[in-house]
């Protein structure tokens, strides 16, 4: 077989082997094929597009280029979450003790930030003493213990995405559906996922803008899941506007626990028990949505799904009294008011430029060394469709300094939000649901 073959036959619109595909990752891994020979085969992939039976065999041999987490030593249907990738998006903290309080074992890998988007390990390291690296027994140990445990990425998955999605990046083919689809499952495949539940965000916050291109992504993943034996399931999600109030580390925990409390906002509310009825079906627990949301519903009110988030804090050495007492998480030592200018309604609020914002306060890197400060972000005042009187405070900067350079964030902060004289039509905040 040789490389140059394979990208002339996708060029030309035909349909790959698995074989062929094994070939080119493999040979991509092992430096045997070069960064020009993918390059070419990606541009080719990004015009001709890949069918559902290439799409998986990509997946798979790209899962399979490096380690693979056996989660088998755990019982039960273990069911992965994944979003795309959010502002204020603290979902995990939330969804992973709810539906591990209804029976559903999760044994999850999370991210740290990059850019405007934050990272659920970031914001777990927030809590004192919380730890997010377990050796492999002692993570399977605890999700048999208590039904959870949130672990940073570790070790080698899916090697040979992270260098396609590099190459991607510097070669115009980042957006390609079937790429970004087979880059999304092969991580979680690899991660040992029964069953996985996608949050698909859409939006000027978002990688996808368009409620098509999210529903064409999300028909893919699950195509994916279907042809590999793992059953999917995808919500597409609106990030027109950053997800709840808070947009920081600290911040983003606070939150999470007030909505574990059931005093939450309402978006992030009805997203986590979205997301979270999703995993308790494909987890066995309950028959239909309808019983699942209930049965978290249930959850919530018990104070079981909080008590979940307790013994999940406490069992990794993090301090589960900030559950109690959340004042007791990093505060930032000041404050300062981002003000309105002028009257009108909410129409839209950019909430990448936010994630930005929160990022150049010190939430959030810049590039992938940088440290970063738990206590500082943004608490928003106005979401969409909140009316807004001159004068008003559109949000709040948790600042770790009283200095000049907070003016240039609060300026991105207000250019972030779009007023008009009209209240504007809301949209939905669950667009679109796709299951196999
Ligand atoms: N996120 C991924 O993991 N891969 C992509 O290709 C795009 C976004």
């Amino acid at each position: 077989m040789r490389a140059v073959d394979i990208i002339q036959k996708k060029r030309d619109g035909r349909e790959l082997s698995a074989d062929e595909l094994v070939f080119l990752v493999d040979g991509y891994s092992n430096g045997g094929i070069p960064d020009y020979q993918m390059s070419a085969f990606a541009m080719a992939v990004l015009f001709r597009g890949m069918t559902p039976a290439e799409t998986a065999a990509l997946t798979l041999a790209m899962a399979q280029s490096g380690d693979q987490v056996d989660l088998s030593a755990i019982g039960g249907i273990k069911v992965d979450k994944h979003s795309t990738g959010g502002v204020g998006d603290k979902t995990t903290l939330i969804v992973a003790p709810l539906v591990a309080s209804a029976g559903v074992p999760v044994a999850k890998m999370s991210g740290r930030g990059l850019g405007h988007t934050g990272g659920t390990i970031d914001k777990l390291e927030s809590i004192a003493g919380f730890r997010t690296e377990l050796s492999r027994e002692a993570f399977i140990s605890q999700v048999n213990a208590i039904g959870l445990s949130v672990i940073g990425q570790s070790g080698n998955l899916a090697p040979a995405d992270k260098k396609l999605y590099a190459l991607r990046d510097v070669t115009a083919t980042v957006e390609s559906i079937p790429l970004i689809a087979s880059s999304v499952m092969s991580k979680k495949i690899a991660a040992g996922a029964d069953a996985i539940v996608l949050d698909v965000k859409t939006g000027s916050g978002a990688f996808m803008k368009t409620v098509l291109q999210s529903e064409q992504l999300a028909e893919a993943m699950v195509k994916i899941g279907s042809e590999v034996g793992r059953q999917t399931a995808a919500v597409i999600s609106d990030m027109d506007q950053p997800l709840g109030y808070a947009i920081g580390n600290a911040l983003e925990v606070k939150e999470a626990i007030a909505t574990l409390k059931g005093e939450g906002p309402a978006d992030l509310t009805k997203l986590c028990l979205t997301l979270g009825a999703y995993m308790v079906v494909l987890g066995g627990q309950a028959a239909s949505f309808e019983e699942a949301e209930a049965l978290l519903r249930q959850k919530l009110s018990s104070g079981e799904a909080l008590a979940k988030f307790k013994s999940f804090v406490a069992a990794q050495g993090g301090d589960e009294s900030v559950a109690d007492n959340p004042e007791k998480l990093p505060q930032a030592p000041h404050t300062v008011p981002v003000i309105a200018s002028e009257s009108g309604y909410v129409a839209a609020i950019q909430a990448e430029q936010l994630g930005i914002a929160a990022m150049l306060l010190g939430a959030g890197r810049a590039t992938k060394d940088d440290a970063i400060d738990h206590r500082v972000g943004l608490m928003l005042s106005k979401k969409v469709g909140d009316a807004v009187q001159a004068g008003d405070t559109l949000a709040v900067m948790h600042v770790h300094a009283l200095n000049s350079s907070n003016d240039e964030v609060a300026a991105k902060v207000k250019a972030a939000y779009t007023l008009q004289s009209e209240a504007p039509k809301l949209r939905p905040l669950l667009l679109s649901i796709v299951t196999s």
